[in-house]
């Protein structure tokens, strides 16, 4: 099939490169010279696992090209995919369509014949029917069908998300869309992968129903942490005491410093938004965006208190910036959260992190960035284990003591074994144990 997708940047490159991958003819566009010039010379926008060898098999197989002219690309495509950014607009939440409509605008000017556009960013409900009124007002003459196909693929782990997901949801009414959308993910039906065919509406919401039920899952544990912690208990423990329940499940139960992330963040927001804009208030999801945002800045206090009295002029390592393992994204992280409250509380901040350094440096120019957690540990009175890299799960505890001021562990992931770090001879403070 011919496959265009507009928009290379995260969703659109790794669906692109996926697409390639299953025998399609794809065609990634985006308006940003620099990042098709990159990608022309083999380098990645953005950093995930496994990417770049997937990129460059397709593109030496002929299967994958990159350009900025979406007119061309468009042209006598089957199936042509937005996937562009929807970033949170500033002041009111609501999720921000300039570019899906802009690129909509595009797309319909560019068509020669019946084509099927696909939604792949993710978007409020109702911004198809949207995205179908403009492409009717500009070509009235064209049968152009517009399919709901929210991308569920999570940082890290992009490639696999998309090439076995647990589902596919496709919103469509129109039996030619179905068609086309089943020969796309003809691959996957090999594989037995669930496809899920839908309204378009309700497709839409699921995108926003699954990220704030995730949300809320991530949030209700580290509450519950916050009880452990009170009345001595261990969150590890109850986490696979309330998981091995199959109507709960063990995933999304791991207690920590709050989520973040491009899409937690900005999804529930948009789903808050919504629900406001129909009157349908989801007041669960209000507490879990609140609870999410007040635990990041208590993470800061948590730090502080493990330093005792008076932190003041004392020195903190932060080991891990990025908002999980496997990514260079810092967007929402809770390290941001973090170092804004040691700063204000008068302490140094010394930091590493494997991909993350140059987003950070860009975010926070102030700390001291290091190239390994033995040095950042340096004269530190504190390490911080922020985000859960493998490389920090089996740090040598006796070489980072050795290089700190004072022995103490601050563990926002629950990584280590309280008696492990104890007997190297740390104080330690894990989350709700
Ligand atoms: C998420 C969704 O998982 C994915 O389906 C969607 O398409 C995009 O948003 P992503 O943001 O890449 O993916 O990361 P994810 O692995 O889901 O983690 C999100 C945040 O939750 C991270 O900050 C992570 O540290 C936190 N988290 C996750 C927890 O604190 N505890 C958990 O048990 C799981």
């Amino acid at each position: 099939m011919r496959i265009v997708m507009i928009g290379s940047g995260y969703v659109g490159l790794v669906s692109g490169a996926c697409f390639a991958d299953f025998g399609h003819q794809v065609v990634c566009v985006d308006k940003d010279a620099s990042k098709i010039e990159a990608l022309h010379a083999g380098r990645m926008p953005i950093y995930e696992p496994g990417l770049d060898q997937l990129v460059a098999a397709n593109v030496a197989a002929g299967r994958l090209t990159f350009t900025t002219e979406l007119a061309g690309a468009v042209a006598g495509a089957e199936a042509i995919f937005i996937g562009v950014g929807t970033p949170a607009r500033r002041g009111d939440g609501h999720a921000d369509l300039t570019y899906v409509y802009g690129a909509t605008r595009e797309i319909a000017e560019a068509i020669t014949g019946p084509t099927v556009v696909v939604t792949k960013s993710t978007v409020p409900v109702g911004t198809g029917d949207e995205v179908e009124r403009i492409i009717r007002e500009i070509r009235p003459d064209m049968d152009v069908a517009v399919v709901s196909n929210p991308e569920f693929l999570r940082e890290g782990a992009a490639i696999s998300d998309f090439k076995r997901p647990d589902r596919v949801v496709i919103g469509t009414d129109d039996p030619r869309a179905r068609a086309v959308m089943q020969e796309v993910y003809r691959p996957l039906y090999l594989n037995e992968n669930p496809i899920l065919f839908t309204g378009r509406r309700t497709s839409e919401l699921i995108k926003y129903a699954a990220n704030a039920f995730l949300a809320t899952k991530i949030t209700f544990i580290n509450e519950i942490a916050d009880l452990c912690e009170a009345v001595g208990a261990d969150v590890k423990d109850v986490s696979r005491g309330i998981g091995l329940d199959n109507r709960i499940g063990r995933k999304f139960l791991h207690a920590g410093p709050g989520y973040g992330g491009s899409c937690f963040p900005k999804d529930t927001l948009a789903l808050l938004k919504t629900a406001e804009d129909f009157e349908s208030p989801v007041h669960i999801v209000e507490a879990v965006v609140k609870v999410n945002d007040s635990r990041k800045r208590a993470m800061g206090r948590k730090v502080l208190h493990a330093l005792g009295d008076d932190a003041r002029g004392k020195t903190v390592a932060l080991l891990g910036l990025t908002f999980k393992p496997n990514t260079d994204d810092m967007r929402d992280a809770p390290s941001l959260s973090i170092a804004t409250a040691l700063a204000d509380a008068g302490v140094t901040v010394r930091a590493h992190d494997p991909e993350g350094m140059e987003q950070a440096r860009r975010m926070m120019p102030d700390l001291t960035y290091c190239n390994d957690p033995y040095e950042a540990a340096k004269g530190a009175d504190a390490v911080v284990i922020v985000t859960e890299w493998d490389a920090f799960r089996a740090l040598d505890l006796n070489r980072l003591k050795g290089a700190m001021a004072a022995p103490v562990m601050v563990d926002l992931r629950n990584v280590y074994h309280r008696q492990a770090v104890e007997t190297a001879g740390f104080a330690y403070t894990a989350i709700g144990r």
